[in-house]
């Protein structure tokens, strides 16, 4: 079967785990949390550049130790020995995380999330991989202990320092600004072509070297043979360029307005560029676990190569990846990639329901055109809004959205959203339902939207209050709205860090 690109929506641990081979990738690249204690929003405007009310939540950044966390903790020592690591260096990674537990328990939760992961993305790569892990100075140095002790100490290749300028206030330390890649061997073998990521020499540097070349014979002779030796193997390379320096301040922040999809932790393609030519060799497999809008795709399609992309947020595959997949790289899902892991049957809808129920909500409510809600109305519990325009109304619009992916769905629920409806909250109501209630609680149900009356634009009258249930969804039925309004608009986003300048 000819290879095809994959774009996964889950948990990249589950991913890898349940897809991915041993030894079958060439390069991975990862961008992962920060653990900046943030949330991350993306940004949306409609056709006409007005900002929606509300920004759907791009990702959280804040860690806590809850009981999945309990169970990484558990599970990581165990795993670590399943791998290969040595008894004293497991035995050190308890005690760390015992002291962890507090002193910082945030952390704790957050490297034990990495643990785990790291240790799967180890045992994907090939012989010949590499894996470039990008974070920043508030955990790189903890990281960098657990890729020492994942990947062999011998293994470290580069701490590269990105460095960027851009706006600070900071008054009680220096502004903030670089970012850190660790880049990891998984043997001596791995791939490196540091010839493909050369970058050519300025005019000045070249007429400098000139004036150099003619000082040579003031060199003390010793000197001299040695200078000269070295200057034979840098000319037959003038020509090429430099290998860059483990510090990169050539590539600046995402500046170019076409490039920026307001996707808050949005990569430069040009960072990617380099990772990719430098480490995954033409014809090689690049894996991004956490790869949000997409920039490692794109770039590795530029580039040639073929890819795997995973990301637990549903916006991210489905409107900003698949944006950017179709109109950016003019690729044809189901043709030159798939997109897995996103519910197709309703059995699918329940599945991810029974595993993740934020995610299920999130998956519905991008499914109906909607856009997840970062702010929380009045009585606490909805899940999303879909934007529309009336001629007669400055401001966007909205239908609130309510999600009951459980059984036992009941009027209550109906109350509840008809009172933002009464509270003026919302011009519209949609509740989204997983399957199809017994023909007399649905007339009950419909007798009751019914009373919530009808809102009428342009001599079309829309009922205020609607229901879908997931097969109709997945049929493509949807909310009669008057023309839903929101697209991805590329934006102006901070500097192409996660980290707040505090
Ligand atoms: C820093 S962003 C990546 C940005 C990306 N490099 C780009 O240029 O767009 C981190 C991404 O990881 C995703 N993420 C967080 N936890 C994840 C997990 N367990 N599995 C897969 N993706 C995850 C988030 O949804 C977010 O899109």
């Amino acid at each position: 079967m000819p290879w095809l690109n994959k774009l996964y929506f889950g948990d990249c641990f589950t991913i890898t785990r349940e897809h991915l081979r041993n030894a079958s990738v060439d390069l991975i690249y990862l961008d992962p949390p920060f653990n900046s204690q943030r949330q991350y929003n993306s940004i949306y405007k409609d056709e006409t550049g007005r900002p929606l009310p509300d920004q759907t939540d791009a990702f959280c950044d804040m860690w806590e130790l809850d009981p999945e966390t309990e169970r990484s903790i558990r599970a990581a020592p165990i795993l670590m020995r399943d791998h290969g690591l040595d008894d004293a260096t497991v035995q050190l990674w308890q005690q760390w995380m015992r002291a962890l537990r507090h002193t910082n328990p945030r952390l704790l939760a957050y490297l034990a999330y990495m643990s785990l992961r790291l240790l799967d993305f180890h045992r994907v790569l090939k012989p010949t991989g590499s894996l470039y892990l990008h974070c920043d100075p508030t955990a790189s140095h903890y990281i960098k202990v657990l890729l020492d002790a994942i990947f062999g100490h011998a293994s470290f290749r580069n701490e590269i320092v990105w460095c960027y300028t851009g706006p600070s206030n900071t008054r009680r330390w220096f502004p903030r600004k670089h970012d850190v890649v660790l880049f990891y061997a998984r043997t001596q073998q791995a791939y490196f072509n540091r010839d493909a990521v050369r970058i050519p020499y300025s005019d000045e540097t070249l007429a400098r070297r000139g004036r150099i070349e003619g000082k040579r014979s003031y060199i003390a002779p010793s000197v001299e043979t040695q200078e000269r030796r070295t200057d034979v193997q840098v000319d037959k390379r003038f020509g090429q360029g430099k290998v860059p320096e483990d510090w990169w301040s050539d590539i600046p922040i995402l500046t170019n307005q076409r490039e920026r999809l307001g996707y808050a932790t949005q990569k430069p393609l040009a960072l990617l560029d380099r990772i990719i030519e430098a480490s995954c060799p033409p014809d090689g497999v690049v894996l991004d676990p956490f790869c949000g809008c997409a920039t490692t795709l794109e770039a590795a399609h530029n580039l040639g190569r073929r890819w795997i992309g995973i990301d637990i947020a549903i916006h991210a595959i489905r409107r900003v990846a698949s944006v950017r997949l179709k109109d950016r790289c003019g690729l044809v899902e189901g043709e030159d990639y798939t997109i897995q892991g996103v519910p197709s049957t309703l059995e699918g809808a329940q599945l991810l329901h029974e595993q993740d129920p934020y995610q299920f909500q999130r998956w519905a409510v991008a499914e109906v055109e909607g856009f997840v809600t970062s702010k929380q109305t009045a009585d606490g519990g909805i899940d999303g809004r879909l934007y529309f325009d009336v001629p007669s109304e400055p401001d966007l619009q909205s239908m609130v959205l309510e999600v009951k992916g459980g059984a036992h769905v009941r009027i209550t629920d109906l109350r509840a959203l008809r009172a933002v409806l009464d509270d003026d909250l919302a011009l519209m109501a949609g509740l989204i339902i997983m399957e199809p209630r017994s023909p007399h609680q649905t007339r009950n149900f419909e007798r009751y939207m019914a009373q919530a009356g009808v809102l009428e634009v342009l001599g079309r009258e829309y009922p205020r209050m609607q229901m879908l249930t997931v097969p109709e969804i997945l049929d493509g039925k949807r909310f009669d709205t008057p023309t839903v309004a929101g697209v991805h608009i590329p934006q102006p986003v901070l500097p192409g860090i996660q980290r707040a300048e505090a």
